[in-house]
């Protein structure tokens, strides 16, 4: 017997009960780190969605990172599963949250839906519907135009 097969063999029940300890303690995690956090802050503002399916195509594509209506799978409340689904959606929301950011990049937000470079690959891959074909991109595009008229920033 290897040195390795004998010390597994003697402290087999205190190896079982350190990874389980270190399972349990892994789901703590998300209250401690900031970046691992669950949560969806109240809205800071009412958006006038110009139509219902505009707020359908944003919700299905783009709403669970870009808003603080994340819809939070069950698997985010999974450690350690859920750290990069929390840490992807801060980035997200960082970067534009239509319920807290007064203004919003327009353009951009176009040029990625044109260009096919959001929501991400990963998120399609999890997602299916939140892969636009070319009409929900238009339709989106055209959404966000009428919603957003006002408040764009130039
Ligand atoms: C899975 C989460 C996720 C989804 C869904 C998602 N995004 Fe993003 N988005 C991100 C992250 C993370 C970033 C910042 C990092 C980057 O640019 O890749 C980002 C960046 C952006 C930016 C800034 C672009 C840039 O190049 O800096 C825009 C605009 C944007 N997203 C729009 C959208 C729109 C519109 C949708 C829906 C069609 C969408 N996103 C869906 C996570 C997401």
């Amino acid at each position: 017997m290897s040195a390795v097969q004998g010390f597994i063999q003697r402290f087999r029940v205190q190896i079982v009960i350190g990874i389980a300890a270190m399972g349990i303690a892994m789901q703590f995690v998300r209250f401690i780190v900031p970046a691992f956090e669950i949560h969806n802050p109240a809205a800071r503002q009412t958006i006038p969605w110009d139509s219902a399916q505009t707020l359908r195509l944003w919700r299905e594509s783009c709403a669970d990172c870009h808003s603080n209506q994340t819809q939070w799978p069950f698997y985010a409340y999974i450690a350690p599963f859920g750290w990069p689904v929390a840490s992807d959606v801060h980035e997200g929301r960082d970067e534009l949250n239509i319920d807290q950011d007064r203004r919003v990049e327009l353009d951009e937000m176009i040029e990625v839906i044109r260009e096919g470079e959001m929501p991400p690959g990963q998120y399609i891959m999890l997602h299916s519907d939140a892969d636009l074909n070319k009409n929900e991109k238009d339709a989106l595009i055209r959404g966000l135009q009428a919603t957003y008229a006002d408040r764009a920033e130039d």
